[in-house]
């Protein structure tokens, strides 16, 4: 297989979901929003929107109006998880990027996808773990939710699609060997 640079940082990038303390610099968080706003988007319009959050107190808050809205769920499972003292969804990252895009748009989920792609990428490539946070994308209409984040500085008319949590995993942290599945792909000549 061809290993040039793109693709060892592909091969390289795994979702990490157990963090330290320590902050994303200010210059890495700048190199990775940058990451973000030049992906593609659906005719040019990049009608995203990234909130970047390094208050950890705000980021509390936040998953505290995730589980309230979880609580008011009918769903037993989403329920417990509301219940859960020590539930946190963005696994105590120091940073938590929303990433929101105007629904009217057809391909405003597509277009987040590839900014966020782009983020887990660079990340990766600053020795900076990442994941993929979806519980903001379901619960962003709860009204204790919406107003948070509308004070955060999402655009009101916004939807989340997805959340980039960022920061250091501990030393010698192991991950799980990934299998990739077999007859993913047709090549036609
Ligand atoms: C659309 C999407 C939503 C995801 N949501 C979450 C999530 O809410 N929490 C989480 O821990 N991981 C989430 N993930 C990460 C996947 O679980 C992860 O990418 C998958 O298990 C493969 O592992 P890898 O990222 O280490 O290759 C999400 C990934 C995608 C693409």
């Amino acid at each position: 297989m061809n290993q040039n640079e793109i693709l060892k940082n592909i091969l390289t990038r795994r979702s990490i979901r157990n963090y330290t303390n320590q902050q994303v610099s200010e210059a890495d968080l700048q190199t990775i929003l940058e990451a973000a706003v030049n992906a593609p988007s659906g005719m040019n319009y990049q009608t995203w929107h990234f909130t970047a959050i390094q208050n950890s107190e705000k980021l509390a808050d936040l998953n505290k109006h995730i589980k309230g809205a979880f609580a008011k769920s009918e769903d037993k499972h989403l329920q417990d998880r509301g219940n859960n003292d020590s539930y946190c969804c963005y696994y105590h990252a120091p940073t938590l990027i929303i990433v929101s895009n105007d629904p009217s748009q057809w391909w405003a989920p597509m277009d987040c996808a590839c900014a966020m792609q782009n983020m887990f990428l660079m990340a990766t490539a600053l020795g900076i773990g990442s994941c993929w946070i979806n519980q903001l994308g379901t619960t962003c209409d709860d009204e204790d939710v919406r107003a948070f984040i509308t004070s955060l500085g999402v655009p009101a008319n916004h939807r989340v699609y997805g959340c980039v949590a960022l920061g250091y995993s501990p030393e010698n942290t192991t991950l799980k060997a990934k299998t990739i599945k077999e007859g993913l792909i047709t090549i036609v000549e």
